[in-house]
């Protein structure tokens, strides 16, 4: 089984210290430190957070009200004016990092470039003039839908630099997903690709960015911009569409970064959520810009010497606060690289490590248990000496997976550092500080210096030591997401309204059960919600069932997770037909297929089964705790007295 039990946790007694020569070098480098720093930030967050904006970003103009916090609404840093994308490029310029690697690209077929933070910084100016002469505006949103390469960044960035935001959409969403949310940002231009390279084939995204389109469905897009990647062919719209490599190299490169307000929108990123369509979490400048570079200094011990490398792709918020926003602030070199473990090369991962000598490396469990299967041959083969610090994030680390992750690919040198966070939350909420904080596997271990985390019930009272509960974050930090875009009544229920404010202190409700252990360490428990976690990406149950009902084969569907080794949870739907439809095979699989078009193929069901009727509650709510139990082969758990119908149950059974 791949999800840690309480049963597991409460026996995890393993606790692994920071090295001395790694701590004597760390940015932070002792308990003592962290908890000073902890102390000193908790007694004042705003003043904590104040003195760091100060020290670590460049602004224009400095903020005259640090925190305005209006439950649940917050400002940070309010009348400040910055760019992140200054803070990212232009002031690396004036110093010897103007011709250090910002990033080092590789891609699937082996091509790779570097930038330096003086070449980058010329070609974001150069694409933020391209999109000011597409029309592109302040305050305007811009669609990316890219596969893995340099331009992804580049486009971010140039965004950022004349105040537009940027909507990333991951590549491997279908064009029915990218419609949906163009439309709820309205976006204004589309970044895209002909294609990118997955697993040794050429994924088509142009084709999906015409099809979102067709018939006007996006009325606000008036300009797609298109990267040669893979060289594939095309559809052309004479009037619409516009070639990068015909733009960029010969626009000016003249393009003072825009002064922004700290509160201005930098990005919305859509996620998933337990009811409606995914929503668009909404991020601005100035809080993020200083989280997102704080947390990746103390946590990742980041350095000028490090090579690092997080192969999250820019489609989700770890590529965008730390694949681009966390390290260029910093001045770090970040990697990335556009391929995956593959039949044609399944070691890719490790030979990345070895030809750019990564430092820090920063990855998925679901990854680990992969690489856990391929064997141990492929890293052994390769050089991983200069790896340094080994970073996991997404979902809970099993400690069979951490202990392997520590041995074999760290060679039990490298510190683990468990980063529990969110799309909301934009950077790590707990997470060790690597010179500081003793590891424990299976455990994120502690809040990050300015994050007030608990545990409680639902009335908001903390529970006791190795009490399950739920995480709350009990005060605002700076990269909180200021609300869903365009709907601030959606944000204050799903994360305001579950739990009651505690002495007119707000919770904010992550949606994760944890425990806490006699030490204060937090162990992550997983979603508490109707929210999946497959492969680390999240997926609403919701959404899915939306997909399957919208196929005329299907009157009802009810969506749960059942655990996989691989992948920590896998979909697995339950549907019944409509009267003229009869269970088959090729249903199954066309079903399968309807929702990889309506969502994309992280959604795909990994198993769906016909039922005469579905489990309810006398007042008609679908029982999904039973699902759940049959979905997983487990006994059916608790109270089946309130359901309607018991032989729909019996029956369920049967047919397992
Ligand atoms: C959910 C957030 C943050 C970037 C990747 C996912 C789960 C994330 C951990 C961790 C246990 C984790 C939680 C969380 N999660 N990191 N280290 N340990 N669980 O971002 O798509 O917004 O998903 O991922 O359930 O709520 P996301």
């Amino acid at each position: 089984m791949s999800q840690p039990t309480i049963e597991s946790i409460l026996q995890e007694k393993r606790l692994f210290r920071p090295a001395e020569d790694f701590s004597s070098a760390a940015h932070i480098s002792s308990m003592a430190q962290y908890q000073a720093l902890y102390e000193q930030a908790a007694a004042d967050p705003a003043a904590f957070w104040a003195e760091l904006a100060e020290q670590e970003l460049d602004w224009f103009q400095k903020w005259d009200q640090t925190l305005d916090w209006q439950p649940p609404f917050v400002k940070w840093f309010v009348g400040g004016k910055l760019n992140i994308s200054y803070n990212c490029l232009d002031r690396h310029l004036t110093t010897w990092r103007r011709n250090k690697a910002a990033l080092i690209w590789e891609g699937e077929p082996g091509d790779s470039r570097t930038l330096t933070y003086a070449q980058l910084h010329r070609e974001v100016c150069q694409m933020a003039n391209v999109l000011k002469d597409l029309g592109v505006k302040k305050g305007d949103r811009v669609g990316l839908y890219m596969p893995m390469i340099p331009e992804a960044a580049i486009a971010m960035l140039a965004c950022a630099r004349i105040g537009a935001a940027h909507t990333v959409i991951f590549g491997g969403f279908s064009a029915d997903a990218l419609r949906d949310r163009l439309n709820d940002a309205e976006a204004k231009v589309v970044i895209t690709a002909d294609g990118g390279f997955r697993k040794d084939k050429a994924v088509p995204l142009k084709a999906a960015v015409d099809q979102a389109l067709e018939d006007n469905a996006v009325p606000s897009v008036a300009h797609v911009l298109v990267v040669q990647r893979t060289q594939q062919e095309v559809n052309w719209q004479a009037d619409r569409d516009v070639w990068w490599h015909e733009r960029q190299p010969t626009a000016s490169a003249d393009c003072p970064a825009e002064p922004m307000d700290s509160e201005d929108l930098l990005f919305i990123l859509y996620t998933s959520g337990t009811t409606g369509k995914p929503k668009g979490v909404v991020h601005t400048t100035g809080g993020y810009n200083l989280y997102t570079h704080m947390t990746l200094k103390w946590a990742f011990d980041i350095k000028d010497t490090d090579v690092y490398w997080c192969t999250a792709d820019v489609g989700w918020i770890t590529g965008h606060s730390y694949i681009v926003y966390g390290p260029l602030s910093n001045g770090a070199t970040s990697l990335m690289y556009e391929g995956a473990p593959r039949a044609s090369n399944p070691g890719c991962f490790w030979d990345v490590v070895e030809k750019y000598g990564v430092t820090i490396f920063y990855t998925a469990p679901t990854a680990i248990r992969a690489f856990i299967k391929m064997g141990d041959e492929l890293p052994k083969a390769r050089d991983l000496s200069s790896l340094r610090l080994l970073g996991t994030v997404g979902e809970p680390i099993n400690p069979e997976a951490w202990m392997w992750y520590h041995e074999v690919i760290g060679g039990g040198q490298c510190p683990i550092v468990d980063t529990w966070w969110q799309t909301e939350t934009g950077g790590f909420m707990l997470t060790p500080l690597p010179g500081a904080t003793p590891t424990k596997p299976g455990s994120a271990t502690k809040p990050f210096p300015g994050i007030l985390a608990d545990v409680v019930d639902l009335d908001g009272n903390p529970v006791g030591a190795n009490e399950g509960g739920y995480l709350v974050i009990k005060h605002p930090w700076p990269s909180m997401m200021r609300t869903v875009y365009g709907n601030d009544e959606r944000y204050r229920k799903t994360y305001w309204e579950h739990i009651p404010p505690q002495d007119g202190q707000y919770l904010y409700f992550a949606g994760d059960g944890a425990r806490r252990d006699e030490d204060g360490y937090f162990w992550v428990m997983g979603r508490v919600d109707d929210v999946l976690n497959v492969s680390g990406h999240r997926l609403g149950t919701m959404e899915i069932e939306s997909a399957l009902v919208s196929h005329p084969a299907v009157a009802e569907a009810a969506v749960v997770g059942r655990k996989d080794e691989l992948k920590g949870e896998d979909v697995f739907a339950f549907v019944t037909l409509e009267g003229q439809y009869s269970p088959s095979d090729s249903l199954k699989a066309e079903l399968k297929q309807h929702v990889v078009k309506e969502i994309g193929a992280i959604a795909r069901p990994g198993d769906i089964r016909f039922a005469d009727a579905l489990p309810k509650t006398r007042s008609g709510k679908i029982i999904r705790r039973f699902l759940r139990n049959l979905a997983s082969g487990e006994e059916i758990v608790g109270d089946a007295t309130t359901m309607e119908d018991q032989s729909v149950l019996d029956k369920l059974r049967e047919e397992a």
